[in-house]
C-alpha cells in the first residue's frame, strides 16, 4: 500500500446533532454540514469523523442504530449523504463513519423480529437472551439485562435500548462485513469501530469482566482488515481505552487495526512529567509497531479541555468524571491552546473535536429536564453525564442559536457564547479559532507523521525537534523560562514576555 493518507492526517470529529442545522428543527444535520464544508477546509484540515448518522431512536445519541444502511431521517437521506461525501472529496476532505459493532437498537428488525420469534429461535441467537442474568452491571449504570415479556433476559452494557449482539454467532460477523463494503462502495474513506474491545463476551468466568479485550475480538479485526485491504486506502480506527499499553497495542498489528485514539494522552493531567510520559509511551508503543500514534484532546464524551485544565485535578476519567468540580476557565483557556500547538507538534495524526477550535467550555448549567444522555437517567441522576460537550456550535450572531439554526436549539446554548462565535472569532486575531487555523496550515506544511528529537529544557518544559527544524516549546512550570536558540517564532499560544516563554504556554519555533 502506497503512503497513507491517515498516517499524519488532521481530522475533524463532526457530531451532527451539533453542528449545524440546515431545516430549522432544532437539530444539526447533512444540509447543515453541506452548508459549512468551506469552513472546514478553510480550518484545513484533512478528513471528517461523523459520529453515527444512522436511522436511531437516539436513546444514546445515535449509538443505538436502528439500520446500518441508511441515514437518520432528521438528518437527512441516504442520496444526500452520498452528495456530502463527494462534496468533501472536491475540496480534498476525506470522510470517516462511526460503525457500532457491539450493540444496535432495540427497534432494529433483528431485534423486533428476535423479540417476536421467541426463546430458542434462530433470531435470539444473533443477540444474549438468557434465562437467568449474572451480576454484570451496565456501563451507562444499573444492571447490563433488562427482562423481555416471556422471561428471557437479553444483555446490554450500555442502555436498556442498546441490545449486544453475540459475535459467536457467523450471521453477526456477514453482517458486519457487508455494512462495511455498503459503505466503502459508497466512498467512505475510514470507519472509526465503537466499543472496539468489548464484542466480545465470556459468560463462564476467566477474565475479570467477562467483556473487555477478550482474545477472539482480535480475529474479528483481522477479518475486518483482509475486507479494507480489498479496497483503496480506507482507514480502521478503534475506539479503545485501555491504560495498558501492551494491551492497546494488540490492535495495532500490522494485520489489525490501522490506528487507535489515544485516550491516554487525553487523560494525563497538566504535568509535565505526565504529558511527557504519556508521550513518550505512546511514540514507543507505535513505533515498535510502525502504526502511526494519534493525539486527541476531547471528543463527545469528555469535558471540553477548557473546563478540564482549569479545574484542580485536570487528569480525565471516564469512571469519575468531575462533573461540576470547579473550575478556573482563564487558566484552562490558556492550557488549553498550549496544548492545541503540543498536540499538532507531535508526530502522527491529530483529532479536533468540533468545538475544540472555539475554545468552547464544558456546559454546567443544563437544566436537568433538557438532559439527554442516558448516564444521567441511568445513573440516578448522579452523573451529569455528557451533554454539556455536545451542545450545538455558535456559529454568529448575538442571541441563541447563534446562527446554527432557525430553530431552538436541542441543547440550550450559554448567552456567553455570543462573544466565542465563529463570526466573532474570525475577527479576532488572537483566538482560539485563529491559533488553530495558522498551526493546522503550519501543520500541514511540515509537521504530521515522523520522529521527534527531545531537547532538554528542565523538567516543567516540553522541548522537541521536527525532522523540518521546526521545535515546539511547552512550558508547564510556575514562572517564565528563556526560549531555546531559534531563528523565528513561528506561532504562540499566548504572548511572549520580554522574549521568555511565560506558564502554561506554548510557542512553535523555526531554528536551523
Ligand atoms: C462510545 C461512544 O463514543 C459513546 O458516545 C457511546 O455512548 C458508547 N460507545 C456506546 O456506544
Amino acid at each position: 500500500m502506497s503512503e497513507t493518507w491517515w498516517r499524519g492526517a488532521a481530522i475533524y470529529q463532526v457530531y451532527l446533532r451539533s453542528f449545524a442545522d440546515g431545516n430549522g428543527d432544532g437539530v444539526g444535520d447533512l444540509a447543515g454540514l453541506r452548508a459549512r464544508l468551506p469552513y472546514l477546509s478553510d480550518l484545513g484540515v484533512d478528513a471528517i469523523w461523523l459520529n453515527p448518522w444512522y436511522p436511531s431512536p437516539m436513546a444514546d445519541g445515535g449509538y443505538d442504530v436502528a439500520d446500518y444502511r441508511d441515514i437518520e431521517p432528521s438528518f437527512g437521506t441516504l442520496a444526500e449523504a452520498e452528495k456530502f461525501i463527494e462534496e468533501a472529496h472536491e475540496l480534498g476532505i476525506r470522510v470517516i463513519i462511526d460503525v457500532v459493532p457491539n450493540h444496535s437498537s432495540d427497534q432494529s428488525a433483528w431485534f423486533r423480529e428476535a423479540l417476536a420469534a421467541g426463546p430458542g429461535s434462530a433470531a435470539r441467537e444473533r443477540f444474549w437472551f438468557k434465562d437467568e442474568p449474572n451480576d454484570w452491571k451496565s456501563i451507562f449504570g444499573g444492571p447490563a439485562w433488562t427482562q423481555v415479556p416471556d422471561g428471557q433476559w437479553y444483555l446490554h452494557l450500555f442502555a436498556p435500548e442498546q441490545p449486544d449482539f453475540n459475535w459467536t454467532n457467523p450471521e453477526v460477523h456477514r453482517e458486519f462485513h457487508d455494512v462495511l463494503r455498503f459503505w466503502f462502495d459508497r466512498g467512505i474513506d475510514g470507519i472509526r469501530i465503537d466499543s472496539a474491545a468489548v464484542l466480545v463476551k465470556d459468560f463462564d468466568g476467566g477474565d475479570p469482566d467477562g467483556y473487555t479485550d477478550l482474545a477472539e475480538v482480535h480475529d474479528v479485526y483481522r477479518s475486518w482488515r483482509r475486507l479494507s485491504d480489498e479496497y483503496d486506502e480506507r482507514l480502521l480506527i478503534g475506539e479503545v481505552w485501555f491504560p495498558d499499553q501492551e494491551r492497546f497495542a494488540r490492535y495495532l498489528r500490522s494485520d489489525e487495526l490501522h490506528t487507535a485514539f489515544n485516550f491516554d494522552f487525553l487523560g494525563s493531567p497538566w504535568s509535565p512529567a505526565a504529558l511527557r510520559e504519556s508521550i513518550r509511551q505512546t511514540l514507543a508503543t507505535h513505533g515498535r509497531l510502525g502504526a502511526p500514534a494519534t493525539w486527541v484532546l476531547s471528543n463527545h464524551d469528555v469535558a471540553r479541555p477548557v473546563t478540564r485544565y482549569g479545574r484542580a485535578d485536570t487528569s480525565w476519567d471516564n469512571g469519575d468524571r468531575r462533573d461540576g468540580a470547579p473550575s478556573d476557565l482563564e487558566l484552562g483557556h490558556r492550557r488549553a491552546r498550549a496544548a492545541a500547538l503540543l498536540a499538532m507538534a507531535l508526530p502522527g495524526s491529530v483529532y479536533v473535536y468540533q468545538g475544540e477550535e472555539l475554545g468552547l467550555p464544558e456546559v454546567e448549567d443544563i437544566p436537568d429536564e433538557l438532559r439527554q444522555d442516558p448516564m444521567w437517567r441511568r445513573s440516578g441522576h448522579t452523573v451529569a453525564g455528557r451533554d454539556g460537550c455536545r451542545v450545538p456550535l455558535p456559529w454568529s450572531g448575538q442571541e441563541a442559536p447563534f446562527g446554527f439554526g432557525t430553530g431552538t436549539s436541542w441543547l440550550p446554548q450559554p448567552e456567553a457564547w455570543k462573544k466565542v462565535t465563529v463570526e466573532a472569532q474570525g475577527a479576532d486575531l488572537g483566538s482560539m479559532l485563529n491559533l488553530y487555523r495558522a498551526a493546522l496550515r503550519i501543520r500541514r506544511e511540515e509537521l504530521g507523521d515522523g520522529t521527534l528529537t527531545w531537547l532538554d529544557a528542565g523538567d516543567d518544559v516540553l522541548a522537541f525537534t521536527r525532522e523540518t527544524g521546526l521545535t515546539c516549546v511547552v512550558n508547564l512550570g510556575p514562572g517564565p523560562v528563556a526560549l531555546p536558540p531559534h531563528d523565528a517564532v513561528l506561532l504562540a499560544s499566548g504572548p511572549l514576555d520580554a522574549g521568555e516563554l511565560p506558564s502554561d504556554t506554548a510557542v512553535w519555533l523555526r531554528t536551523s
